[in-house]
């Protein structure tokens, strides 16, 4: 199996080398938990390292807030998209009616599942993207009013971006209850991948760890990683290393 080099330091090394090419992961986690950090690194190493444009959906941050953020990590995104190895689609505004002014944006007149595949599509093709992160699917639900609604939705992304070819990264919220890696509780099925994100909130340090859930055609990890999320974006640790082996 084809595999993607995270970009995410310390994960490959514990699903045999990276994602698998070409399928949807999933990556979960509570508010603050480094989700967004997560997804933007994958598309910078991606298109910084590795050679690969990404595409960057954002529907709940604004993406001038997210350049901003990123070059406290070193990342310097305005470049890549110059380079036309990074598009930052910007569905964040047009959820509350009101024009963007980025290049790659949804119209104001309302947000539209549909709308936004198109747009996503039309990026994949013109500039040979490879990942692509859709941020969040809360924020892509938030207007169905079903859970069918949301079901077919999120369906016909899974199925459109694995047409494409991208190895994409869903980002989604943990819900409430047992057993639920994600919003909607669906999300985790139409994956191949689920990754959770945690923030423990105890000690002083390395409070934040992270769970490789599942991994389709992976012998993975199963244990909970620390995750720091340092000067140079998120590294994974091993519990051996952070603790020393007794
Ligand atoms: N430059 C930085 N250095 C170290 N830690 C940082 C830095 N920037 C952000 N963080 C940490 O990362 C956290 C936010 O990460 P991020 O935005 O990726 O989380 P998220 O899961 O997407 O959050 P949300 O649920 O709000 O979307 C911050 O709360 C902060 O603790
Ligand atoms: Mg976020």
């Amino acid at each position: 199996m084809e595999r993607v080099r995270t970009g995410i330091i310390g994960l490959d090394e514990l699903l045999e080398g990276g994602f698998p090419s070409g399928r949807a992961m999933l990556v979960s986690g509570g508010c603050g938990t480094g989700k967004t950090t997560f997804g933007v690194q994958y598309v910078y190493a991606g298109a910084e390292k590795y050679g690969e444009p990404g595409i960057y959906v954002t529907l709940d941050e604004r993406p001038s807030l997210i350049r901003e953020d990123c070059l406290n990590f070193g990342w310097d995104l305005r470049k890549l998209e110059e380079e036309n190895m990074l598009q930052i689609i910007d569905g964040a505004i047009a959820r509350i009616g009101i024009p963007s002014d980025e290049e790659f944006s949804l119209p104001s007149t309302g947000f539209d599942v549909d709308k936004l595949l198109i747009e996503i599509l039309t990026s994949i093709k013109r500039y040979g993207a490879k990942r692509v992160v859709i941020d969040s699917i809360p924020s892509l639900g938030y207007n169905l009013k079903t859970e069918h609604e949301v079901r077919k939705a999120l369906l016909k992304l899974g199925y459109l971006l694995e047409k494409a070819g991208v190895t994409s990264i869903l980002i989604s919220e943990l819900g409430d209850g047992k057993n639920r890696f994600s919003k909607y509780g669906v999300e985790e099925y139409l994956v191949d991948g689920v990754i959770v994100l945690h923030y423990m909130g105890v000690g002083m340090t390395s409070n934040r760890t992270l769970h490789i859930r599942k991994m389709r055609g992976t012998k993975h990890s199963e244990d909970l990683h620390p995750l720091e999320i340092g000067p140079r974006g998120i590294v994974v640790h091993r519990i051996e290393e952070e603790y020393g082996e007794s």
